[in-house]
């Protein structure tokens, strides 16, 4: 009972909810955190210094630019370990002009890793890409496949002529690979490494969930284009074989 000798405010305060630490792994993430454990072992283990070497630097010699697809893992598809491979991964593997965030990427990798290979890597099955050929989708996942759906367009004489829909989506998938490496050859950060002589090389491949091997689409570029000829001659090769995945 309170005696009146001390005010109210000075009641003693309650104990504090048990303090959760953010180290700590919630039930429904357990697992990664064991996973994570045993993996931290097994890379000290083949090699002690691994993690302390990875503190003090990366030094990438490739830039992936994929789909953020949960089945196309950048560093896991080409056996390469951390710190080997920088990645930017979005919706159908885009690059758009004014996405400042695939952008900074774009700049960083080049003028502070001084990345060798950019790669910008489909994959056959994107339903990123099958949606755009669907046609219009509401909300902003359409708004951010408008690029894509465009492309639709641009191809449609083409791919209208193909009767089967799993060919057609197979190709529409090849088709933004190489649309997506002709918007990465103009941007002013690319164009500037080639004018001062920086060795960079732009790749277009494309992945197959089915087999899991990765296809050269034959549109690697390391050198300024005459562009509208360069995108010409890619999709004339394109259309004279058939598609990768058949
Ligand atoms: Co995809």
């Amino acid at each position: 009972m309170h005696d009146g000798s001390k005010p109210v405010t000075d009641a003693p305060t309650p104990p504090p909810e048990p303090f959760v630490s953010p180290w700590e792994a919630p039930d429904e993430l357990g697992a990664l955190f064991d996973n994570n454990r045993v993996w931290a072992q097994r890379m000290r283990r083949s090699d002690a210094r691994f993690f302390d070497r990875l503190v003090s630097q990366q030094s990438p010699r490739y830039l992936w630019i994929g789909c953020s697809d949960s089945r196309v893992p950048a560093n896991e598809i080409v056996g390469l370990a951390p710190g080997e491979v920088f990645v930017h991964r979005n919706v159908a593997n885009q690059v758009l002009a004014a996405d400042l965030n695939c952008q900074a990427v774009i700049a960083y990798a080049i003028e502070n890793l001084h990345v060798r290979h950019i790669m910008v890597v489909g994959h056959y099955g994107c339903g990123g890409v099958r949606a755009a050929l669907a046609g219009p989708t509401d909300g902003l996942v359409g708004h951010w496949l408008q690029q894509v759906e465009l492309f639709r367009h641009v191809h449609a004489r083409r791919l209208n002529a193909i009767a089967d829909p799993e060919e057609m989506a197979d190709r529409m998938c090849e088709l933004n690979v190489i649309e997506q490496v002709s918007q990465l050859s103009r941007l002013p950060s690319v164009i500037t490494a080639w004018d001062r002589g920086q060795p960079l090389t732009l790749h277009g491949l494309i992945y197959g969930l089915h087999d899991g091997l990765l296809r050269n689409l034959g549109t690697s570029l390391d050198r300024r284009p005459e562009t509208l000829n360069w995108r010409k001659a890619a999709l004339r090769a394109l259309w004279a074989r058939p598609p990768a995945n058949r």
